[in-house]
C-alpha cells in the first residue's frame, strides 16, 4: 500500500520526501523514543503514515492546506486504519492554533515560510523536542544557482537561504545539517 502511495506521488507530481530523507527520519523517531509528533504538510498522508508506522505508541498531529490532498491522505490514512493516531487536520499552516507538546516537530510545507512556521509552532515543542526541516537543499540548486532556472525557484532559494542565516543566528535553537534526501536541517533547543 505504501507503493501504491509513492506511485501515485510520482505519478501526480505530488512532493513527498525522498526515500533516504523518510528512512533517517523514521529512525531518528525510533532511536530518539520519539512519541508525539507535529507535522506541518502532510500532501497524501504518506510521511505521516511511514513516521506512525515505526510504533504503536506515536501519535501525529498533521495540517494540509490543499483539500484534494487532504481528502486523498484521510483515504489513505484510513487505509491504515491510523485514523486513532493520525490527527489531520484541513488548515493553513499560517493560521493554524495547535494546543498541546510535541517532542518533534517536523516542518515540510512552503519552503517560503520555514522562519514563520519555525516560529508559530515553536512554542509546541517540549523542553527537549527537536524540530526537523526538509527540503533545506531544494534539489540542489540552494548550492548551485546556475541551476536555476525560473523566477519562482531563485525566490524559493533566496528564501531558504535565509532561512538558514535565521538557524544560524538563533540564539535558542542550535541546528545541524544534514545533506540526506533533499537536506535536512535537525534543531535542538540550546540548553
Ligand atoms: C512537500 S509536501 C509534504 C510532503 C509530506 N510531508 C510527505 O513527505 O509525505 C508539502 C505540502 O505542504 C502543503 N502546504 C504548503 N503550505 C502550507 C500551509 N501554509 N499550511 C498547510 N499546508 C501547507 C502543500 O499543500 C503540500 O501538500
Amino acid at each position: 500500500m505504501l507503493e501504491e502511495i509513492e506511485l501515485y506521488a510520482k505519478e501526480n507530481r505530488v512532493p513527498i520526501m525522498m526515500k533516504d530523507g523518510i528512512e533517517y527520519l523514521c529512525n531518528f523517531i525510533k532511536m530518539n523514543n520519539i512519541r508525539n509528533i507535529l507535522e506541518i504538510g502532510s500532501a497524501i498522508g504518506y510521511s505521516s503514515i511511514k513516521m506512525a508506522l515505526v510504533s504503536d505508541d506515536i501519535n501525529i498531529t498533521t495540517i494540509e492546506k490543499d483539500e484534494n490532498r487532504y481528502n486523498i491522505a484521510v483515504s489513505n490514512i484510513d487505509k491504515f486504519n491510523l485514523r486513532n493516531r493520525i490527527n489531520i487536520i484541513l488548515g493553513d499552516a499560517l493560521e493554524t492554533e495547535i494546543e498541546g507538546e510535541f517532542d518533534l516537530i517536523f516542518i515540510d510545507a512552503s519552503k517560503g515560510n520555514n522562519i514563520n512556521f519555525f516560529n508559530n509552532y515553536s512554542k509546541n515543542l517540549s523542553s527537549y523536542g527537536i524540530i526537523i526541516t526538509d527540503n533545506l537543499l531544494f534539489h540542489g540548486l540552494v548550492r548551485d544557482e546556475s541551476l536555476i532556472e525560473t523566477r519562482n525557484q531563485r525566490g524559493i532559494v533566496r528564501k531558504i537561504k535565509q532561512f538558514v542565516e535565521f538557524l544560524d543566528n538563533n540564539n535558542e535553537f542550535e541546528t545541524e545539517y544534514l545533506d540526506i534526501g533533499d537536506g535536512i536541517a535537525i534543531s535542538r533547543r540550546i540548553k
